[in-house]
């Protein structure tokens, strides 16, 4: 393809204000929706100085490839195309952050989301009424219809949750609809977790009621093209969330899982013990081995899938992966004895050295594994 570089001279002439709202629109394998989302946001936004910046992690059907397109032809169109990223929030944030606009919107592209309401939005904030003006589906003239049985209970008792847990006073935490000042989100943004979908509710608990929310109802539509990619795991995401913000991000969520997993490798190897052992007469020096050997792989499998899984490990890089845990392994089990004994030699309590042991070897193996293993790229 020839492209000219310099825009033709008959090409429209763009103004140069500064956008009053950005409409940030995170994406992932959404090529079919881009473009009608964009001409409603055209339609419902006429009369505001407005752009929109798709924040989309590198999709395989090549939507950022779509929202190029569309910004060739219209300056009020950006995308940010991340590469080797997954995630919801991130998203969200990088693309709030991308803004100098003094509001941000955050809409989903699949147009599930209300763009008629933008405006009204947009007229709260600027007439100082609130810093954070949220549509909700759970507030009198809102609804969420297209949601089946499972969807709705799911989504209620994450709310629940959520009020009670993190007292948050908002009727739909879990909303991903919303339009904010972009001075205040910018001092909450360091304290944001970028793994996870819960955007908003970690900027409401984040923020313990220094922001004036406003709510307005809107009806949750079905999606025009393509999947949810909200699978059973974003109830994991969710839990994260919720532990880390009640304990001022001490304990993440990454950690327990890690530390559960290890926990059933010891179940595993036991079990092989016993199988080596009782089933196959084979000596007990190589059944242990065996067992530790088993134990290591299913715990690297199982970390692989649930505790990394947003940087999970494909192909060739999985045999890499497993050398380099095997390794990592190793070295945790001898500072784990290490610091058994000297534990022991204080201090004669079995379950005391034993304990820090272990604690010791799991702490390792974490912040080994994190670095070595699941790196971020
Ligand atoms: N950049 C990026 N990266 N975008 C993503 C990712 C990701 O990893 N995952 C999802 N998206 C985009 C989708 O392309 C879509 O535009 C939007 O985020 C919402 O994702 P959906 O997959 O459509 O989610 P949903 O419809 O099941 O969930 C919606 O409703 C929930 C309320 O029940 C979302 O709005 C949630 O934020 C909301 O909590
Ligand atoms: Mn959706």
């Amino acid at each position: 393809m020839n492209e000219a570089i310099r825009p033709s001279p008959e090409s429209p002439p763009q103004a140069a204000v500064t956008p009053e709202l950005s409409v940030i629109v995170p994406t992932f394998n959404e090529r079919d929706n881009v473009t009608t989302l964009f001409r409603r946001l055209e339609a419902t936004l006429a009369g505001v100085a407005w752009e929109v910046i798709f924040v989309d992690d590198n999709s395989p059907d090549g939507t950022w490839d779509v929202v190029r397109a569309l910004a060739r032809q219209d300056s009020r169109v950006r995308c940010v195309r991340r590469i080797g990223r997954r995630g919801l929030s991130g998203a969200c944030i990088e693309g709030i952050l991308a803004s100098s606009a003094p509001c941000a919107a955050v809409i989903d592209a699949d147009l599930q989301h209300d763009e008629t309401q933008l405006p009204r939005m947009l007229a709260l904030l600027e007439a100082g009424e609130a810093d954070l003006v949220i549509g909700s589906r759970y507030v009198e003239g809102g609804s969420a219809d297209s949601f089946n049985k499972q969807r709705a209970d799911a989504s209620a008792l994450a709310t629940e949750l959520a009020q009670r847990v993190l007292r948050v006073k908002v009727a739909d935490p879990m909303s991903g609809f919303f339009m904010i000042r972009r001075d205040r989100f910018e001092q909450l943004a360091p304290q944001l977790s970028t793994q996870g979908f819960k955007i908003l509710l970690d900027v409401v608990a984040t923020a313990r009621g220094e922001l004036r929310v406003k709510e307005i109802p809107y009806t949750f539509g079905s999606r025009l093209h393509g999947e949810s990619k909200l699978d059973s795991m974003v109830a994991l995401d969710f839990l994260g969330l919720v532990l880390a913000k009640l304990t001022n991000d001490t304990v993440s969520l990454r950690f327990l899982l890690f530390a559960l997993v290890g926990s059933t490798g010891l179940f595993v190897h036991l079990a092989a013990l016993f199988v080596a052992l009782e089933l196959f007469n084979v000596p007990f020096p190589h059944a242990q081995a065996s067992g530790a050997f088993l134990a290591m792989t299913s715990n690297f499998i199982l970390n692989n899938f649930l505790t990394y899984r947003d940087q999970r490990l494909k192909g060739v890089a999985i045999l890499r992966g497993l050398l380099l845990f095997y390794l990592v392994c190793s070295v945790g089990l001898v500072a784990n004895v290490g610091v058994a004994f000297s534990v022991y030699d204080q201090e004669p309590i079995w379950w005391l050295a034993g304990a820090a042991g272990a604690l010791m070897g799991v702490v390792w193996n974490y912040a080994m594994s994190g670095l070595f293993v699941w790196r971020k790229r």
